[in-house]
């Protein structure tokens, strides 16, 4: 395929740029602003939110499928810069999805588990999404414009963890360095996720950039945990010092936005569709990490 990926430089972007590669696909890898090579492949800034620019690269490139993965992705960058925040997750979006549209491409959108509430366990693609973070909502706000296009995926991403292929350390390299020089570390105990390896997320949207799936799809991993319990995990997997994992609550601090407390997602839809799919453990995944 004849790919256009963007976010190509960060951490899910960079994962899959080497897993199209190596899969023969032809990538066009955007970055934001970052520049450099990625293997054989050279990373093209393009700014999202320049529409014109955008027009051209896409015509120049003339992808076969859009993998979108660029994103403000922190939600205290959106929270702080809402209008960026939307001009890049919910505007940007749309651009690429009308051009999709247009003339008649395929997109592969990364959405999140943040556009739930949080009051939940385990939500279904058919349950109410009411996001609480303005985060939530740039990324929710973007989907029925993906969801318009006849060959358009939605994909809500759970929470990822693993080394990042960015050069940029992600937090769970962060963390994991953390424990290894014996720095005690907390995490939320009343907060849950489906939580999944940057590795698995990326092979799966490689099948789902492949297929003709449509609409729109779960993808997480098996386990709901907290956060505490995932790096707890994470650090006995690794050999590390669990005592270091120090529990906390969200619940007894005051945040700038209100938390979502389970966003874990049902994946039924996704193991449907590939029944052979395994979704690796915390222990299995991060075992391939040592
Ligand atoms: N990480 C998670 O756990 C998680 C969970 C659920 C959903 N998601 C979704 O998964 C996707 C990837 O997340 P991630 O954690 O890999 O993000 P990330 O590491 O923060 O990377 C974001 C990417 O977006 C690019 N970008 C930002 N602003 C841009 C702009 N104006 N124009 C063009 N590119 C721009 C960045 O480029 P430069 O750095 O080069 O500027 C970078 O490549 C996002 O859609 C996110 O919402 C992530």
């Amino acid at each position: 395929m004849r790919v256009v990926l963007t976010g190509a430089s960060g951490q899910l972007g960079s994962t899959l740029l080497v897993q199209l590669v190596e899969g023969g696909h032809e990538v066009r890898a955007w970055s934001g602003s970052e520049v450099g090579t990625r293997g054989p492949i050279s990373l093209r800034p393009v700014d999202l939110t320049e529409e014109q620019a955008v027009a051209r690269e896409l015509s120049d490139a003339d992808p076969e499928v859009v993998i979108h993965t660029a994103a403000l992705s922190s939600a205290e960058a959106v929270r702080r810069d809402p209008v960026r925040g939307r001009a890049v997750n919910t505007e940007a979006t749309a651009r690429l999805a009308a051009w999709c549209a247009e003339h008649d491409r395929r997109i592969v959108y990364t959405s999140t588990d943040l556009v739930f509430d949080g009051s939940r366990s385990w939500s279904r693609e058919d349950d109410p999404a009411e996001p609480i973070l303005a985060y939530g909502r740039t990324k929710h706000d973007a989907e029925p414009a993906v969801l318009a296009v006849l060959r358009g995926l939605v994909v809500r991403m759970s929470l990822m963890y693993g080394p990042s292929r960015s050069g940029r350390a992600s937090y769970y390299e962060r963390t994991i360095a953390g424990l290894r020089e014996g720095t005690p570390q907390a995490f939320f105990e009343d907060e849950y996720r489906t939580p999944l390896d940057l590795e698995s997320a990326a092979r799966i949207l490689v099948h789902l950039a492949e297929s003709e799936v449509r609409g729109l799809l779960h993808v997480a991993g098996p386990e709901r945990v907290s956060r505490f319990d995932l790096v707890r995990r994470q650090a006995i997997a690794l050999g590390l010092d669990p005592a270091l994992v120090v529990a906390n609550r969200q619940a007894d601090l005051t945040f700038a936005e209100p938390r979502p407390v389970d966003v874990s997602l049902d994946t039924s839809k996704l193991r449907n569709l590939f029944p052979d799919l395994h979704l690796p453990k915390i222990e299995e995944a991060v075992m391939t990490y040592r």
